[in-house]
């Protein structure tokens, strides 16, 4: 499968054109961006690191049943994935308070979400990806009703299994961002990437940051987090 032409330049990956008009390349990229791409900077390594992250949970999630755009892992820095109509939402799902929901709420870091929450933002740069409300999502028709309730639903069945398989090793998911896409028929499949770029992981016992937190906080040692990840997680890459 070979890349025919850049689609999509984003600010961690570039999506190309195959033969396959039914697939794409995903390029992961060494910059690292966060606030909305306000704070910049390049970690030579860290595509290699993310592509095979993602590639790793995206076919553990596809053995368990979840259906993912994830087809195949090309090398270190490409997988396949299906060609899909992304839904413009990003669904976030806690487990434990942090980040921007502290910041909104003025409530503690580190709280059990018991259920874990689930939200809903609005894929928007410009607007700096607005939290929405499913009515919102509804009057404004930016996904409908059935697939509201389906990405929902997958995205706690994402957290359950994730949850489980970090927990068995060392690492607290603390929470993530999802996407979602449709094929030509209307199928719903979890896309985009899972990587410490898009959810928080902190060390189950000293509640170390291995994520992308250590960099929009500037903790230092983030290749190093990425790369213990990949560490734990990590299988030979014929597995993936
Ligand atoms: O910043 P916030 O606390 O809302 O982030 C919640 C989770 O969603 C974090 O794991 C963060 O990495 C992820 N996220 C993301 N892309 C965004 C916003 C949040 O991957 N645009």
């Amino acid at each position: 499968m070979n890349k025919i032409k850049l689609i999509y330049e984003g600010k961690a990956k570039k999506v190309y054109e195959t033969d396959d008009p039914t697939l794409a390349i995903f390029e992961y990229k060494d910059s690292l961006t966060a606030f909305n791409a306000q704070k910049k900077d390049t970690m030579q390594g860290k595509g290699r690191f993310t592509n095979l992250i993602s590639a790793t949970f995206l076919k553990l999630l596809q053995d368990k049943g979840i259906p993912t755009h994830f087809v195949k892992l090309i090398d270190d820095n490409h997988q396949l994935v299906k060609r899909l109509k992304i839904i413009p939402l990003e669904v976030v799902v806690r487990n434990t308070s942090t980040g921007s929901l502290c910041k909104r709420l003025g409530v503690e870091e580190g709280l059990d979400l018991v259920p874990p929450l689930v939200e809903f933002y609005l894929k928007n740069d410009e607007l700096g990806d607005p939290l929405v409300t499913e009515d919102h999502i509804r009057a404004f028709c930016f996904a409908s009703k059935p697939q509201v309730e389906k990405m929902k639903e997958l995205s706690l069945k994402v957290n359950d299994i994730l949850s489980k398989y970090l927990y068995e090793r060392g690492i607290k998911l603390v929470d993530f961002k999802l996407e979602f896409g449709t094929d030509e028929e209307g199928n719903i499949y979890v896309a985009d990437e899972i990587s410490p770029d898009t959810c928080r992981f902190w060390d189950l016992s000293s509640k170390e940051r291995l994520d992308k937190d250590r960099f929009r906080k500037d903790l230092g040692n983030v290749l190093e987090a990425y790369e213990e990840i990949w560490r734990r997680i990590g299988q030979p890459k014929a597995a993936i």
